[in-house]
């Protein structure tokens, strides 16, 4: 049982449910909503031209320029060409029906989703700890710009200090947007920019719950952006807990802060595209967007990533079962959440003197002695309602196995819990002992703001014994529990990494010959900045600035690699072992070994990374023409338009039935002269043959193209089975693996799906 897994979960997840989905046109009058209205790349290169092309559309239709601009919420001028308006149905009809508006959507809106885990992928300080020297290569990354998409920041922690930075790039355009309890002082040299969104959200219902400024009172958006780029903090903790120096993963990179997120509103479609389109015009390098859910239209960050800027994104906290991907879109990089080798063992001491052990981050000063223990068997608030918990420690039986079991998601066992813990709070109950898997301990969060309450996850096995002793000491005495405060244990002993139960996984549903999540990185237990102190949270939304930390210590060492090409160098030298050889796992019911589509090419492993020997380079020209031949079949200008003929470094076929041949072309980045050989692992029930098998480069010869053919062995309708291909250039130098989702289908009608 990797019991570093059991960690708590974010306040942020409680809030998924209430924020999920709320429209954002709640604010305006009965018969107008807000649309965004796509129009595809930008024709002008002066943005005014842009916008006022924008406004003589909207003004042709509504019959005035005044009433276009006050129509007008946004227009996207930088990225993209597009605009978001309040319109009545029969307008955005009459816009859908104009020859150069490619889409027309409402505006929804989707919900938010260090320290030890930056030793963990060796980019600790110590000069041993990071074979590559990357942090020095890449400077800490000082030149490099990490957009931020999220609640906003607290400039005052400490992760955000300034003291010793070089002036800001001179290339950057963007803007410290004064507000409440903000201004102009709150930038630094460290947050370079910072800029809120509120349009098409009634400003008065913002006020009562939030900040209008790039405040962040939520929490969320403070801790992703010191994830990713805070400075060194030396003895940061949670109440002593995982005690060491917090910082980000380039602790010297640039922030510019985009608050789209808020409060009761989650992040509203049209503000993380206007965020978004800023970004873009202010020169970021980097787009950090730990946003769960299906940002609609998805087409915004395709523009960013074709003007070089690498987008990553969540996957989601939908897990563990399948297609449950967010941000499953091939030009970006998408992000599992995975557990780090640091746990929080808690003892417990029964009446009779028997210790147990479980996890927890109960930080009190010492133990407040020993508790009357009660079990219920079947947690429910009910239950809980009419027996006797006041000033006890309630183990619940079989109750949260059924929570994990019967839950159609970690998410919604989230909830389930949280209504258990919330009434045993209420009826006045000192904690409460459960099992789960890793998302038993989520709700840890809950009750460490609630003073006095403890949550201890234990195995099943532990469960039993307590079990046990209760049974026994029932007959004779009151059966009693005591609570020591957790220990803090890092390394070897503690299995990692594990892929969360909560991550979510693919198959993608809008896209099927692709592999998502692309990398699984940190995310669960992510000790970082929250208003002037540090706190623990789990999420995607934390595995997501990670990645964001090291594509900006990649880009300070490789400047003119592409996006494509820095996805390729964290996906190819992924890996899919720990650190001892044992295959990595993956969380959920049952726990199994981890696939491409729980942590897509495997964890990730930013010194190797650096040197990833060749890469699978795509030209944005071509996600484009994929986008374009998704979006509107009829005007496709590709010969073979299945996703899987895109140069990306995975390959997946979602209907194999007759041969298939896939291409692939190889840049190489590593010494000029190179041979590398190929060695390929089939998906079982296919062949797979590679031609050719060899591939030589020199001084004149940097790019090869080889071709992968796939044969049905047997033809049985099947569920995704999983193989790679990996390029050795001999030694142990370089080994560039991309893993391989091979379905084979009879008859493409019966739908089969794990
Ligand atoms: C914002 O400023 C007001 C007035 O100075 C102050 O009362 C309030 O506590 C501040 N809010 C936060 C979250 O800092
Ligand atoms: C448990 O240990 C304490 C201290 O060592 C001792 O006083 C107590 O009698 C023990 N209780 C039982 C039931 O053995
Ligand atoms: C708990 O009991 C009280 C009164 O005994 C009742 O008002 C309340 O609705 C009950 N709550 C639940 C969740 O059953
Ligand atoms: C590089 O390899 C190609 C093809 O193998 C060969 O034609 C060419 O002469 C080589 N160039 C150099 C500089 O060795
Ligand atoms: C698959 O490959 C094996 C070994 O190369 C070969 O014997 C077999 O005939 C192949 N099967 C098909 C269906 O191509």
């Amino acid at each position: 049982m990797a019991s570093s897994q059991r960690v708590l979960y974010s306040t942020f997840l409680l809030l998924f449910a209430a924020l999920s989905f709320y429209l954002a046109v709640e604010a305006v009058s009965d018969y107008k909503q807000l649309y965004i209205v796509y129009l595809g790349e930008r024709q002008h290169e002066d943005p005014n031209l842009v916008t006022a092309s924008h406004h003589d559309m909207l003004s042709s239709l509504l019959g005035s320029k005044e009433e276009a601009v006050r129509s007008m919420v946004y227009s996207y001028r930088h990225s993209f060409s597009g605009f978001a308006a309040f319109l009545t149905d029969s307008h955005a009809q009459q816009i859908a029906d104009l020859p150069e508006v490619i889409s027309i959507k409402l505006s929804g809106s989707v919900p938010l989703q260090t320290t030890r885990s930056w030793d963990y992928l060796g980019l600790g300080f110590e000069h041993q700890q990071q074979p590559s020297g990357l942090l020095e290569r890449a400077k800490y990354g000082e030149d490099v710009i990490i957009g931020v998409v999220d609640t906003g920041i607290w400039p005052e922690s400490r992760s955000f200090d300034d003291t010793g930075y070089g002036p800001i790039p001179s290339r950057w355009k963007g803007k410290c947007e004064v507000g409440q309890n903000f201004t102009v002082d709150n930038c630094n040299r460290k947050i370079i920019g910072a800029r809120w969104y509120t349009g098409g959200i009634k400003k008065s219902e913002l006020r009562k719950v939030d900040l209008l400024s790039p405040r962040d009172i939520d929490g969320h958006g403070t801790h992703t952006a010191s994830t990713a780029a805070g400075s060194l903090v030396a003895s940061a903790s949670f109440h002593g807990l995982g005690v060491g120096t917090a910082r980000g993963g380039a602790p010297r990179a640039r922030l510019a802060i985009y608050k789209a997120c808020w409060k009761n509103q989650g992040c509203p479609d049209a503000t993380v595209l206007k965020a978004i389109d800023d970004a873009v015009g202010d020169g970021v390098d980097i787009l950090s967007l730990s946003l769960g859910g299906a940002l609609q239209p998805n087409f915004a960050s395709i523009h960013a990533v074709a003007k070089g800027i690498t987008v990553i994104f969540a996957a989601g906290n939908d897990g563990p079962i399948p297609q449950t991907m967010s941000n499953d879109l091939p030009w970006v990089i998408t992000v599992a959440a995975s557990t780090v080798d640091r746990s929080f063992p808690t003892v417990l001491t029964l009446g009779d003197n028997q210790t147990v052990v479980g996890q927890s981050l109960y930080y009190a000063a010492k133990d407040k002695g020993f508790k009357d223990l009660v079990i219920i068997l079947h947690c429910t608030a009910e239950v809980i309602n009419s027996t006797d918990v006041a000033g006890k420690i309630v183990a619940c039986g079989d109750s949260l196995y059924a929570f994990d079991t019967m839950a159609s998601s970690a998410r919604q066992a989230v909830t389930d819990l949280g209504k258990v813990v919330s009434s045993l709070v209420q009826a006045d109950a000192k904690g409460v002992i459960s099992t789960g898997t890793s998302l038993g301990i989520l709700l840890a969060s809950l009750l460490t703001q609630k003073k006095g309450f403890v949550h201890v996850v234990v195995d099943d096995d532990v469960l039993w014994q307590i079990l046990n002793y209760f049974a026994s000491a029932s007959d004779s005495t009151s059966p009693t529990v005591k609570v020591s405060p957790a220990s803090t244990i890092v390394g070897s002993r503690v299995m990692a990494p594990t892929v969360a139960a909560f991550s979510s996984r693919g198959p993608s549903i809008l896209y099927p010959d692709l592999i998502k999540p692309d990398i699984t990185a940190p995310g669960v237990s992510i000790l970082a900045a929250k208003r002037d102190s540090y706190a623990f949270d789990s999420g995607t939304s934390m595995a997501c600035p990670h990645v964001s930390g090291v594509v900006a210590l990649l880009k300070a060492v490789h400047p003119h690699w592409s996006p494509a090409a820095i996805k390729s160098a964290l996906v190819t030298t992924a890996h899919t072992m720990d650190a001892y050889g044992f295959p990595i796992e993956a969380d959920g019911l049952p726990r199994k070994l981890a696939d491409p589509f729980d942590f897509g090419g495997g964890h990730i492993d930013p010194n190797k990374a650096v040197d990833p020997g060749l890469i699978y380079d795509v030209d944005p020209k071509d996600y484009l023409k994929f986008f374009q031949c998704t979006n509107d079949a009829s005007d496709c200008d590709l010969v073979d338009s299945h996703l899987y003929q895109l140069n990306l470094p995975s390959i997946a076929i979602s209907d194999l039935n007759t041969p298939v041949t896939v291409w692939r072309t190889v840049t190489n980045v590593g010494d000029a002269n190179s041979i590398y050989k190929v060695v390929v692992e089939a998906p079982s029930g296919v062949n797979i043959t590679v031609q050719p098998s060899v591939l030589e480069f020199n001084a004149s010869m940097k790019m090869q193209t080889f071709a992968l053919t796939f044969t049905p062995v047997r033809m049985v309708q099947c569920d995704f089975r999983f193989g790679s291909l990996t390029w050795h250039d001999g030694g142990n130098k370089h080994s560039v693996r991309i893993p391989i989702a091979v379905r084979v289908i009879i008859q493409p009608f019966f739908s089969y799906i794990s």
